[in-house]
Formats: C-alpha cells, sequence, structure tokens
C-alpha cells in the first residue's frame, strides 16, 4: 500500500512532517506493509496535509489529517470520516485545467522513474529531434507569454536571442517569486522540479544556450534543497550535462540563492545580483535578451513559464494555443490566498470571471464575511471592487480595468478591510523595497507614505497631492516597483473613497 503525504513546504507548515511520521509509526505497531511517498502538493491548502492512500481501488484522499487520526484511517481508511473520495473528483480540482501542474501532487518529485512514467521528457524527446527555430515557432504558435507578470510573448524573447550572434548564450530561470499571495513557483519546484528543468533545457535547445541558472529567492529553503537535488539526479542520469540523453547536445544548470530584496524579480536587478554585484535596476535597452548575464544574450523567463514549455513541446503549439481568450492563451495557475475560505492553486484557461474565481472557487471569504475587495497581481496589483468582478482573467482584460494579473495571485479581503490602511501598506512596501536609483520610487514612496497620513488626519486636500504623485511615480520610474505602486494606491482611492480620511480612525 502506498500512502502519499506531502512535502510541499505548505503542508509541512501545517502539520505535514508529524503525519508522516505518525503513519511510519503506525505502520509498525499494525504490521501493515505499506511505503510513504512525499509527494508535492494537490493545491488545496485548506485540505492540508491531504493525505492520499493508494488501494486496490484507486487513489482515495483524506483531509486535513492530524496525527492522532493516523491510526484510525490506516484501520480503516473506508469508513474515515474525512475521506473525501479521488482527488480528481473534488470540485476545485475537477473545475480545472492541469497542463502544467498535470503531475504536482501525483508523483514524487525526485522519482525520474515516476517522471518518465508521467509523459515526462516528452516535450524535450521531440525537442532533440528539430531545429531551434522549430522549438521557437512552437512556443511562439502556443502564444505563452511571460508567467513573471509582464506577459510579453515567450516565442519573441526566445527569437531575439536565438538571433543574436555569440558563442556563449544563458537561460536564466527567475524563481525570486516575491509577489504577495503567490506560490505557484514554488509550488511546481516542490512538486515537480524535472518540468523546470526540462524546460530550462528546451529553452538552451531553442536558443543556443549551453548554460543555465535558478535565482531562487532564500525565502524557499525547502524548493532550494529539492531542485538542487533533482539537478543532481538529472546530471547522474545524463539528461543535463555533456550530451543530453545521448544527443551530443550539451545543457547544464545550477542554482543560485537570492538574499531576499523584492527588486531582485526584476530582472535586470536578477541578473546584477546574480552576477554578484549590488541587485540595483539596470537601465533597458540593452535588453536581456543583447546583453544579459554577463554581458551575454540571455533568455529571462519565470519558472511557469519555462515550466509550461515542455508539455507546449509535447502537445503542440496549437494544442496549447486554443485554450484561453483573445491575447492571452493557453492556462494560467492562479493562487488563491487572502482571506478564502478555499485557497490554494487553480490552473485554468484563461477567460474566467474574478467573481467566479472568487465567490465560486475560493467560496468567499474565510471568515464568512462580504468580501469587499480582492488584490489581483501581487503587492503591485490594483484592489478590485466587487463591481468589476465580471473581469474575465485575461492581460487585456484587467489592464482595460485599470488593473493587471500580473503572476496571477489573488488576494481576497473582507469588509474589515481599510483600504486607507492598505494604500499606506503599499507605498510603505515600495520605500522601504526601492532600489533607490531612481527619484520617483526613491522619493515619492517615501512622500506617498506622508501624504496619506495628511490624508488619515483629515488633510483632504491631500488627495490631490497623492494623485499627482502617483501619477509621478508611474510615469517616471525605471521600473515596475515604483511604476506600479500607484496601481494599489489609486484603485484603493477610487473605489474606496470612503475609507480616506480622519472618519475610520475616529470610528476605531
Ligand atoms: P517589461 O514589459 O519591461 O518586460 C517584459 C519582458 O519582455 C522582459 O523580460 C523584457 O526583457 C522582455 N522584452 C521586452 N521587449 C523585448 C524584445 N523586443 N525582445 C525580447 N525581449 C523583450 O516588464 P518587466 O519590468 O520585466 O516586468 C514587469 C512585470 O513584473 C509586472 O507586470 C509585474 O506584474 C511583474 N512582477 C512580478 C513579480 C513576481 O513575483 N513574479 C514581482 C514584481 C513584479
Ligand atoms: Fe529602483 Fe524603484 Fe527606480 Fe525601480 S522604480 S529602478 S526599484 S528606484
Amino acid at each position: 500500500m502506498k500512502v502519499y503525504v506531502p512535502g510541499d513546504s505548505a503542508a509541512l507548515a501545517l502539520g505535514a512532517d508529524a503525519v508522516a511520521r505518525a503513519v511510519m509509526t503506525e505502520a509498525e505497531t499494525q504490521d501493515l506493509d505499506l511505503h510513504v511517498v512525499r509527494n508535492g502538493s494537490r493545491g488545496m491548502i485548506w485540505l492540508e496535509p491531504l493525505v492520499e492512500i493508494e488501494t486496490e481501488a484507486g487513489r482515495t484522499a483524506f483531509g486535513p489529517i492530524t496525527p492522532d487520526e493516523i491510526p484510525d484511517l490506516l484501520a480503516s481508511p473506508s469508513t474515515h470520516p474525512k475521506a473525501l473520495g479521488p482527488v480528481e473528483d473534488l470540485p476545485f480540482f475537477a473545475k480545472q485545467t492541469r497542463l502544467t501542474f498535470a503531475r504536482c501532487g501525483l508523483t514524487d518529485p525526485l522519482s525520474l522513474e515516476d517522471y518518465w512514467t508521467h509523459s515526462g521528457f516528452a516535450g524535450l524527446t521531440k525537442a532533440l529531434k528539430m531545429s531551434p527555430q522549430e522549438i521557437v515557432d512552437t512556443v511562439t504558435t502556443s502564444g505563452l507569454r511571460g508567467r513573471g507578470g509582464a506577459g510579453f510573448p515567450t516565442g519573441i524573447k526566445w527569437q531575439t536571442v536565438l538571433d543574436c550572434d555569440g558563442p556563449q548564450k544563458y537561460i536564466v530561470c527567475n524563481a525570486d517569486e516575491g509577489d504577495s499571495g503567490t506560490f505557484a513557483d514554488r509550488m511546481i519546484m516542490e512538486g515537480d522540479p524535472f518540468v523546470l528543468i526540462e524546460g530550462m533545457i528546451i529553452a538552451g535547445l531553442a536558443v543556443g544556450a549551453t548554460k543555465g541558472y535558478i535565482y531562487l529567492r532564500s525565502e524557499y529553503p525547502d524548493a532550494i534543497r529539492v531542485m538542487k537535488r533533482a539537478i543532481e539526479i538529472a546530471q547522474g542520469a545524463g539528461i543535463l550535462g555533456d550530451s543530453i540523453l545521448d544527443s551530443g547536445k550539451a545543457f547544464d544548470m545550477e542554482v543560485r540563492v537570492g538574499a531576499g530584496a523584492y527588486v531582485c524579480g526584476e530582472e535586470t536587478s536578477l541578473l546584477n545580483s546574480l552576477e554578484g554585484k549590488r541587485g540595483v535596476v539596470r537601465a533597458k535597452p540593452p535588453l536581456p535578451a543583447h546583453e544579459g548575464f554577463l554581458g551575454k544574450p540571455t533568455v529571462v523567463n519565470n519558472v511557469i513559464s519555462l515550466a509550461t514549455v515542455p508539455v507546449i513541446l509535447d502537445k503542440g503549439g496549437e494544442y496549447f494555443r486554443d485554450f484561453g481568450l483573445g491575447r492571452s492563451r493557453g492556462t494560467i495557475p492562479i493562487q488563491i490566498a487572502g482571506n478564502a475560505k478555499h485557497g490554494g492553486l487553480f490552473e485554468a484557461a484563461f477567460g474566467m470571471s474574478l467573481g467566479e474565481l472568487v465567490d465560486e472557487i475560493a467560496g468567499g471569504t474565510a471568515t464568512g464575511r462580504p468580501v469587499k475587495a480582492v488584490q489581483v497581481g501581487g503587492p503591485l496589483g490594483a484592489y478590485f471592487p466587487r463591481e468589476k468582478f465580471d473581469t474575465p482573467f485575461g492581460y487585456e482584460e484587467f489592464d482595460g480595468q485599470g488593473g493587471l494579473i500580473g503572476h496571477a495571485g489573488i488576494v481576497i479581503f473582507d469588509d474589515t478591510a481599510d483600504m486607507q490602511s492598505m494604500a499606506r501598506f503599499a507605498m510603505e512596501f515600495c520605500a522601504i523595497e526601492s532600489c533607490g536609483k531612481c527619484t520617483p520610487c526613491r522619493i515619492g514612496a517615501v512622500r506617498g507614505v506622508e501624504t496619506i497620513d495628511r490624508i488619515g488626519r483629515g488633510d483632504l486636500e491631500a488627495t490631490e497631492i497623492l494623485t499627482d504623485l502617483c501619477e509621478t511615480m508611474r510615469e517616471g520610474s525605471l521600473c515596475a516597483l515604483g511604476g506600479f505602486t500607484p496601481f494599489p494606491v489609486m484603485s484603493a482611492l477610487t473605489h474606496f473613497p470612503e475609507d480616506f480620511g480622519p472618519q475610520k480612525e475616529a470610528a476605531e
């Protein structure tokens, strides 16, 4: 009998290690012949630790499970009160289209055998028989756009690097997932690390790069451990190295750990940090595609962009392109967080409305109170009020409503949220995390905090100054940190004006 207990850090935070130990102890006590697999997460965080037992009838889920429930669970799984049935039948899971996350939670993340069995390296095997241009064309056809936030077409970025001359090019994976409410990068690295390795090798074959780096944030110790081990396993198996799967083509990679600056998720700042320099933003041009790591042509892609490439190569660009809405093609792993009844990872084709995601998929708030606002796209994303919940999930659609989907994290707030405090938090966050290179952000964010405090003291004329300041930051900042901070600030001010001013403080 196989028993699956997730080793994903969300599950660990909720006691998965203690559950796994209890399973081992109980197996000895009851003299059971069982094997514990530490799988990735199935993405339903409110059910973690989610234990699955594989019996002759199939794989059945139970959750959330505590260690003291293990004896009864193993003695009579079929009658256990926390039996949920197959994961695939749970509504949150059944409504998804899992392409990038197809294997996550299903397999042992560090088992190459599992990976091969579940269509692993099918994309790479095809890519090894294709020319670089054919690989780039397939990605271009798929319509894949950068999942880090900016949504730039991946195929065009790869074409730019392919077209550059030079003996040395690089693939850099941006795994500095810093947005609040986002965890898709972490989940895939912990739950299916070989898919990222496969995606990076394919990117290398496409543009002529033989070396890759994963820039991984220090706050993700489990992802760092799993990724490093997966790379060692792939190197030992001849998947990375001088001759990928005996093809005679070379690609190798390593993990580099960041030091905890939000701005190092910005690609040029990341490249500086990777080179051992201070993580300040570089002016563009030159684009990293032309002069990136160590001045060489470099593909900088987010984890999810790269991890989506294998399924595109395996099933074809058209297959992927056929999902989605407008210019937003394929599927997107949406991360539901904050005050959500059902938080977790929900991969779906673009096009669902924000309201469907919040009310039906997330089930509203965990507190049971009405939803007041949803912040989409991390700390630089706009707050959406209920009036805008019919906005379909897509790059242009969110842009048209004064927002962005960013890295597709949605954070839900109930009616107790004070939007003036949230606007102040956005400015304060920018002031703390600013790299200091440009004035609108370095000085503007500090002045922004002061101006919101003035409004809070009853100086309502300061709202005009705040609006002006936001315009200056948006138009004049060098990168998205200063340039996008106005999104949360102005959306809070525009949609929730009643929260601005001294009234709220007086009421408290
Ligand atoms: P950008 O629009 O400047 O660039 C997007 C990407 O396209 C970059 O990699 C750029 O080098 C590339 N590019 C642009 N033109 C190109 C061309 N002609 N050929 C080849 N490549 C080209 O956006 P930026 O500043 O890189 O990213 C901003 C986004 O980052 C925001 O939308 C925000 O949502 C997101 N973000 C994500 C975070 C996360 O944790 N994932 C954190 C903070 C921001
Ligand atoms: Fe640095 Fe802020 Fe300017 Fe970006 S906007 S370059 S983080 S000072």
